[in-house]
C-alpha cells in the first residue's frame, strides 16, 4: 500500500523552499509538545494517539452495534451538529456510489439531522421515515447542543409512537460524555445503548471515536481499515519522524510560509465531487482550530471541474491573497473510455480512445498551471484510491498538520470560544431561563 504524496512544488515560484525549512526547529518543537502535553489546550490531546490506540475490541463493539442497525433498519438518522456530524458525513459520502439513494443497497441509507434549525428539513424528514423502518444514532459531546436536542426531541416522539417506548430504545444509541449533558441523563432514564467520546477529545478531532466509526460502519464501510490508515500516518507524524519526511509538518510549513506572503485563503480543491464533505469536515477542522484571535488562515473549498465555471474566474483574476490545495485521487474505482463517432459533430474525437479520468487529471493540471501562472499558489495532495485506508490516512495527515499549524499561529486550537456569541444571542432571543439580562440587552437593538 502506498501512502499519500504531498507536492508544494508549485508553490515555489511564491516561496522559497528555505521559507518552508525555516519552520523545522518550531515545528519539532510544535510536534513534542503535541504528544507530550505541554502546549495551549493541552487537555484535548487524545486524538495525537488515538488511532493506535482503538483496539481490536472497540471495533467489534462498534460493529457489532452496527450489526443491529443493517439488520432492521432501512434508514438510520444520524442526529449531531459540527464535529459530531462532518466526519461521519465526509467519509460516508466519500464512499458511496454518488447514487446511492436511487440505488437498492444492503446497508441502510444514513441520513443527518440536527446539523441546522430548518423546519422544512426536519419536516421532510419526518415523512419519509413514516413508512420506513428507522433507528436513530444521537451524537452530542457536551449533550447541550441546541440543534441537535430539538431534532432529537421531535425525532425520539415519532420513533416511539411507530414501534412503542420499549422497542423504540432498541433503536437509539447515544454518543456522548462519560458523565455530564443532558443528553448522558436522558440515555442513563431511558436506558439507551451508550457509546462514550473521551473527555480530550474534542468534537472536530472525534472522526475516530464512535462518533464517526459507528455511522460508518453502520453504512456498511470497513471501519478498521480507516482506523489503519490514520495509524499509518500517526507512525509517518511522530517526534522521530525528520521534517522532511513528515507531511503533516511539511504542509504545516508551506501553508503558514504561504500565510507569511499575505496568502490568507486556503482553498481544498477536488475533481471527484465524492470529495465534497470531506472539504467541509476539513474548513471545520481548520477554521474552528485555527480562527481565533485575529489570526487563522481562511479554509474555503471548491469542487471542480464544476466550480471552475463558477468560482474559477476569482481564483484566476480576483484578489491575489489566495492559494490552493488539491485533493487528488490517482485511480478512480470505474472506467469509461470515450468512443470515436463517425460524425465528430461535438469535434470530440481528438479525445477518442482516451478515458473520462485521463481528461480530468488534464483539467488538473492544466487548472493547476493556469492558476499559478494568475498568482496562486498551488499544493497538491494525492492519494491512490478513494478507499477507506487512504481516507484515514488524509484524516489523521490533515488533525495533524492542524494541530501543528495552530501552534504556529500561536492560538489554542482546541478549543472554540467565539462559538458561544451567537449561542447567547440566540438564547437571549428566544428567552431562555438564565438569559433575562442578555434578553433585555438585545430586545433593546431590535
Ligand atoms: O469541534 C467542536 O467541538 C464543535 O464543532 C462541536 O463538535 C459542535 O459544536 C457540536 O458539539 P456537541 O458534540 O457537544 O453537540
Amino acid at each position: 500500500m502506498g501512502n499519500i504524496k504531498l507536492d508544494y512544488s508549485k508553490t515555489l515560484s511564491f516561496i522559497r523552499e528555505d521559507d518552508i525549512f525555516s519552520f523545522q526547529t518550531e515545528i519539532e518543537s510544535h510536534i513534542k509538545a503535541l504528544y507530550n502535553k505541554t502546549g495551549k489546550g493541552n487537555d484535548f490531546l487524545g486524538w495525537v494517539n488515538l488511532p493506535s490506540s482503538i483496539s481490536f475490541e472497540n471495533i467489534k463493539e462498534i460493529e457489532k452495534s452496527a450489526a443491529f442497525f443493517k439488520n432492521n433498519c432501512e434508514i438510520v438518522v444520524v442526529i449531531g451538529i459540527g464535529g459530531s456530524y462532518l466526519g461521519a458525513k465526509a467519509v460516508i459520502n466519500a464512499l458511496s456510489d454518488n447514487f446511492a439513494q436511487l440505488k437498492s443497497n444492503n446497508n441502510p441509507l444514513v441520513i443527518f439531522a440536527g446539523q441546522n434549525i430548518s423546519e422544512d428539513y426536519l419536516a421532510e424528514l419526518r415523512s419519509v421515515l413514516n413508512n420506513k423502518n428507522w433507528g436513530i444514532i444521537v451524537i452530542s459531546k457536551s449533550g447541550t447542543t441546541t440543534e441537535p436536542a430539538i431534532a432529537f426531541r421531535i425525532l425520539k416522539s415519532d420513533i416511539e409512537k411507530k414501534y412503542g417506548k420499549q422497542n423504540a430504545v432498541k433503536r437509539i444509541v447515544a454518543v456522548t460524555d462519560a458523565k455530564k449533558g443532558a443528553l448522558k441523563t436522558l440515555a442513563d432514564n431511558e436506558g439507551y445503548k451508550t457509546f462514550i467520546i473521551p473527555d480530550d477529545v474534542g468534537g472536530r478531532f472525534s472522526v475516530l471515536t464512535p462518533v464517526g466509526l459507528l455511522p460508518i460502519a453502520i453504512a456498511g464501510f470497513d471501519i478498521a481499515q480507516l482506523v489503519k490508515g490514520a495509524c499509518d500516518i500517526q507512525k509517518m507524524t511522530n517526534p522521530d519522524i525528520p521534517f522532511k519526511e513528515n507531511p503533516s509538518a511539511l504542509y504545516a510549513a508551506t501553508r503558514n510560509a504561504l500565510l507569511h506572503q499575505g496568502k490568507g485563503i486556503e482553498i481544498m480543491a477536488n475533481y471527484n465531487p465524492k470529495l465534497h464533505y470531506f472539504a467541509e469536515w476539513w474548513k471545520q477542522l481548520y477554521g474552528e482550530s485555527e480562527g481565533k484571535e485575529g489570526k487563522g488562515i481562511f479554509p474555503a473549498s471548491v469542487d471542480f471541474t464544476s466550480d471552475l465555471h463558477s468560482m474559477g474566474q476569482y481564483i484566476q483574476d480576483g484578489p491575489r491573497n489566495l492559494f490552493e490545495t488539491v485533493v487528488s485521487i490517482t485511480s478512480p474505482d470505474s472506467r469509461i473510455v470515450i468512443e470515436a463517432d463517425t460524425d465528430n459533430l461535438d469535434g470530440l474525437n481528438y479525445l477518442a480512445g482516451k478515458r473520462i479520468n485521463d481528461v480530468n487529471k488534464m483539467a488538473e493540471l492544466g487548472t493547476a498551471f493556469a492558476h499559478v501562472d494568475g498568482g496562486v499558489p498551488n499544493i497538491r495532495i494525492e492519494i491512490p484510491e478513494l478507499n477507506e485506508y487512504y481516507l484515514g490516512q488524509l484524516i489523521y495527515f490533515y488533525e495533524f498538520a492542524c494541530g501543528i499549524s495552530g501552534y504556529i499561529l500561536g492560538v489554542n486550537p482546541f478549543n472554540q470560544p467565539g462559538v458561544e456569541a451567537y449561542k447567547k444571542n440566540m438564547f437571549a432571543l428566544l428567552e431562555k431561563p438564565g438569559y433575562e439580562k442578555e434578553t433585555k440587552k438585545i430586545k433593546e437593538k431590535l
